[in-house]
């Protein structure tokens, strides 16, 4: 199997991470500017580097550079509250992704936001890269919530690109089928989290800053499983197989 590293951007507390490396894609660094979610990281990749802000970020060489850029300015929530301006800290990443040489570029983000795809997916052709619309949901993996996100896959190898884009359904149901054989959404082994505002705190004084902030931490988070079905689709092409 190809040995892959991945620089992780807008690491939040490492899911992405996780799917990676259950799919055999190593994370070699993490950019992330929240110290809490950092701490989170360092508890659970101790030793890799975690950087602070993508607009400073040091070039970092990987395979595959993978983010979610926060979606405050570009997300249906942002158009509904009048805030859609598309400010984004997009170009951030892509600087990251060209100075780490990176084979992929992998981009997070909820739908609802065509003009600001189509933007990503022009940048991206422009730099030399390959580009795909992988969709899909947390349901799909096996969470028991809906969550929709859009990936734009993006590969400087056509035919890798053409490969992992065959592979999703395979990938979507191998990551299911390993989440049920651990028991990830067994109602039995979860320990549930209440996220009403109510429960987060925000009316509830004792309830401590902490407690709000991993709530909101975990609101912010796909469940690793999405992650690692872009993973399994990229480490499918590297492997001998029928060529489209
Ligand atoms: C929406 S979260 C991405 C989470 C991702 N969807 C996941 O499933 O793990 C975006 C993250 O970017 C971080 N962030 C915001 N501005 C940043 C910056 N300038 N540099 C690095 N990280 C930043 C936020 O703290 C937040 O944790």
């Amino acid at each position: 199997m190809a040995d892959l590293t991945a620089l992780d951007l807008f690491s939040c507390i490492g899911c992405h991470a996780i799917g990676f490396e259950r799919a055999g894609i190593r994370p070699i660094a993490f950019c992330e500017i929240n110290p809490r979610r950092q701490r989170e990281i360092e508890r659970l990749f101790p030793g890799t580097p975690i950087y602070d802000d993508v607009r400073a970020l040091p070039p970092t060489k990987a395979d595959v550079v993978f983010g979610g850029p926060p979606c405050q300015r570009t997300s249906v929530a942002a158009a509904i509250h009048g805030r859609r301006t598309g400010d984004s800290l997009w170009p951030y990443m892509l600087c990251a992704g060209l100075d780490a040489g990176a084979e992929w570029i992998v981009v997070e983000q909820p739908p609802g936001n065509k003009a600001w795809e189509t933007k990503v997916s022009h940048h991206l052709s422009r730099a030399g890269y390959h580009v795909a619309r992988l969709v899909f949901g947390a349901e799909d993996v096996g969470a028991p919530y809906p969550r929709r996100r859009v990936y734009i896959v993006a590969c400087a190898s056509l035919s890798r690109l053409e490969i992992a884009w065959q592979s999703l359904p395979r990938a979507i149901d191998e990551t299911k089928r390993a989440a049920d054989a651990r028991g990830d959404w067994d109602p039995d082994q979860l320990a549930s989290i209440s996220v009403d505002a109510r429960s987060a705190g925000e009316h509830v004084p004792e309830f401590s800053r902490e407690r709000i902030e991993r709530i909101e931490a975990l609101g912010d988070s796909n469940p690793p499983g999405m992650a690692e079905v872009i993973a399994r689709c990229i480490v499918s092409s590297y492997q001998d197989g029928p060529r489209p």
